[in-house]
């Protein structure tokens, strides 16, 4: 239906809802308005006691440790790193080496920045999706038919002094505290690019790629997911995939992120000051394949406001993203076609962003 086709009255339906779920929330509510009631088939399984159905315990995904990557088991860790991205798509790091003050920290100013009167929120809502810093609601909010049960901040952050200047000056910490969080997750990123290359035995040293990922783009993502009175019938995120090469991210010690493994969905139990790291889009293709960008989504709950912070990777906007060149030869041809990521972008900004239309369009299907 093109735009001018909406009844006014769904227009004004999606208006009240525009101003997100924390705005929602702090006006008083017991039931979940039918915008963010998900057909029967998209929501969480949860029993009559309003318990969430675990057909299996939680998943323990591959736990990574930074200071055994960098000791002398380094060959036997990278390859846990390579059988958790062709299993899960996902890992667990610890002892990465971020301070814990500098994570508590960010997840208490993202707090606090989620707990400041809407007026002083909403003057960084755009529907620009190449604004320096976007406050918004849901997945897509001017797409949506459904709504998600999510409030978010998304902040450009490399190069850094190019959008720090943008980024929220309230709480009056927030710029300080999230830009040391930023760099240090930049580094992160940074040695996990090095340990993925060497796992898929491409030479770092000596590789164009992770040269262009280092001057790549980075998004910081906070997530706000305020309690639901009933939490069986929405998600706090539908079902996705990253678009960049990998996401770092950062949870408060609230569960409800679940991925796809052997068509189930799964929750992963957070683990204190550890990170959850995934394979993107991009590092699929990369990968040609072998390591799979893996389709995740977020549950709420009635009783805990959940925080996540999401450290988006990609290549820069000018790259072409396509298979290393070390990864294919005759036996092993390209499955995925060569795409500049501003066509990426371009098409998740245009399609409902949902499962892996634009993977599944770019696959070469040999025969
Ligand atoms: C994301 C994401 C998961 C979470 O930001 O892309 O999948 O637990 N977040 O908030
Ligand atoms: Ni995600």
């Amino acid at each position: 239906m093109s735009p001018t086709m909406i009844a006014p009255v769904v227009v004004e339906e999606n208006n009240k809802y525009q101003k997100g779920v924390k705005h929602l929330c702090d006006n008083g509510l017991t039931k979940v308005p039918t915008k963010y009631i998900w057909p029967e088939p998209d929501r969480p399984i949860f029993t009559k006691s309003d318990k969430l159905t675990k057909p299996k315990q939680n998943l323990k995904l591959p736990i990574i440790d930074f200071n055994e990557l960098l000791g002398p088991n380094r060959s036997h860790v990278l390859r846990t790193i390579a059988e958790a991205c062709e299993t899960y798509g996902f890992f667990q790091v610890v002892n990465h080496g971020m301070e814990g003050d500098v994570s508590r920290n960010m997840i208490e100013v993202c707090k606090k920045f989620f707990e400041l009167p809407y007026e002083e929120r909403s003057k960084y809502m755009t529907s620009d999706m190449s604004a320096p810093v976007r406050y918004g609601t849901s997945f897509n909010q001017n797409k949506d038919n459904v709504f998600c049960w999510r409030d978010f901040l998304k902040l450009y952050a490399h190069p850094l002094p190019d959008y720090l200047p943008y980024w929220p000056s309230s709480p009056s910490d927030f710029r300080s505290l999230a830009a040391t969080y930023a760099t240090e997750t930049k580094e992160m990123f940074e040695m996990m690019v090095k340990a993925i290359m060497e796992s898929l035995e491409i030479d770092s040293d000596d590789n164009e790629a992770a040269k262009e990922l280092k001057e790549g783009s980075q998004m910081v993502v906070v997530n706000c997911y305020p309690p639901c009175p009933e939490p069986e019938l929405t998600l706090g995120m539908p079902p996705h995939s990253d678009y960049g090469f990998l996401t770092l991210l950062l949870q408060d010690d609230v569960e409800g992120l679940q991925i796809l493994y052997r068509d189930e969905w799964v929750t992963i139990d957070p683990i204190p000051g550890s990170f959850v790291i995934n394979v993107g889009d991009h590092l699929e293709i990369f990968s040609n394949g072998r390591y799979k960008s893996v389709l995740h989504r977020v549950l709420v709950n009635s009783t805990k406001p959940r925080i996540s912070v999401a450290s988006l990777h990609s290549f820069p906007l000018t790259s072409v993203v396509k298979p290393s060149p070390k990864v294919i030869d005759e036996h092993n041809p390209s499955q995925y076609m060569d795409t500049d990521f501003a066509t990426f972008l371009q098409y998740i900004s245009t399609r409902e962003p949902k499962w892996k239309n634009f993977l599944e369009s770019r696959k070469i299907h040999h025969l």
